[in-house]
């Protein structure tokens, strides 16, 4: 038995911000910093009152459209996300309501840049076990609410998305291999370090980041975590027909494709369209090379997330 995507949306809201548009709205940038040290040209910001459940809800049709699924089939609906539209209920909750699906085990999980991977791994597991049949799998984000428009060491690096998969119990391969991994040790390099308690923020509500740090990190654990899957699934690394890595920055994938002693034209890059969207990022790329149609039917495709915890992970799928 095996998990298998028969879906995948995606969704960014409004149209681009540029680099450009940035400088022109008060961030003290230039197009030329950003494409250099990131890779990124644009990225999405929803309006004031846009939420992580509406970017949801758009992705998640559109995937349940590819896949030929009515939202009432799901049995299990998992969202990722860092920027919940509340506390509680969950966004799974509030997208659960918005699909009309009654009853599926629905919840968010929090694992920051690497949620997708860990709430594709996860839904993977409910489907082998043999207790779930179709999911859906969603990363969404609207990470333009948790920064500082001050900070242009960190607000230039991130937009707003979503983008789902749908899942399904098969007899013919799609997930092949997974790998998860955590260091509560590194949570300060990465973080939004504030709360709401007694109706005032305490803290700091902002993301904030040790760039170089993060960056160093990411680097080797993704070619790490990246060899571990292949080795649990017996798949060699240049076996793998597309590589998709989180999209945060350029010069990481660039640096991570090399460890692997995979060429650039077999990376799935979408980073300059839409910056890091956090848990949104893998689902965002991996739905622009299906609809483009680089990825096809029966190829090996190893998707990569590491974020804020920190946290990393890696799936190999047979699409
Ligand atoms: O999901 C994981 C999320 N995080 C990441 O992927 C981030 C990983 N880290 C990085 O991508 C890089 O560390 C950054 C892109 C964030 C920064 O690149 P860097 O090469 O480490 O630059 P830096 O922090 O050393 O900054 C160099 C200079 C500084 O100026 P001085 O002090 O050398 O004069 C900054 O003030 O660049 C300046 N700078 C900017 N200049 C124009 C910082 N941000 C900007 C900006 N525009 N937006």
């Amino acid at each position: 038995m095996f998990a298998r995507i028969i879906g995948v949306g995606s969704f960014l809201p409004g149209s681009a911000v540029t680099n450009h548009d940035l400088m022109l709205r008060g961030v003290d940038t230039n197009d030329e910093w950003i494409v250099t040290r990131t890779g990124i040209k644009a990225r999405h910001l929803v309006e004031p009152a846009g939420t992580t459940s509406e970017l949801a809800l758009e992705a998640s049709r559109r995937a349940l459209t590819a896949a030929g699924l009515n939202a009432s089939e799901l049995d299990l609906i998992i969202v990722a996300t860092s920027t919940p539209d509340f506390i509680f209920p969950s966004t799974a909750c509030l997208l659960q309501g918005k699909l009309g699906n009654h009853g599926a085990t629905t919840f968010d999980v929090q694992a920051v840049c690497s949620g997708f991977i860990y709430a594709l791994t996860i839904a993977e597991k409910f489907i082998r076990s043999g207790s779930h049949k179709k999911a859906l799998v969603v990363g969404a984000e609207v990470f333009s609410r948790i920064l500082d428009w001050q900070d242009r060491a960190t607000c230039v690096l991130f937009g707003d998305g979503a983008g789902a998969v749908v899942l399904e119990a098969s007899d013919k391969p799609g997930i092949l291999a997974s790998a998860l991994h955590a260091d509560g040790a590194h949570h300060n390099i990465l973080s939004v370090p504030g709360n709401v308690c007694s109706g005032q923020v305490i803290g700091d509500p902002f993301l904030r980041m040790d760039g170089k740090a993060v960056f160093k990190f990411a680097v080797r654990v993704l070619a790490e975590v990246a060899y571990e899957c292949c080795a649990a699934a017996g798949v060699e690394p240049n076996e793998i027909d597309w590589l998709i890595p989180h999209q945060a920055n350029i010069r990481i994938i660039e640096a991570t494709a090399k460890k692997m002693g995979l060429s650039m034209d077999k990376v799935i890059v979408t980073v300059d369209q839409h910056g890091n969207t956090s848990a949104a990022s893998v689902p965002l790329a991996l739905d622009a090379a299906v609809r483009d149609g680089r990825i096809k039917p029966g190829q090996k495709v190893m998707l990569e997330g590491v974020g804020g915890g920190f946290t990393w992970g890696a799936v190999l799928l047979e699409f």
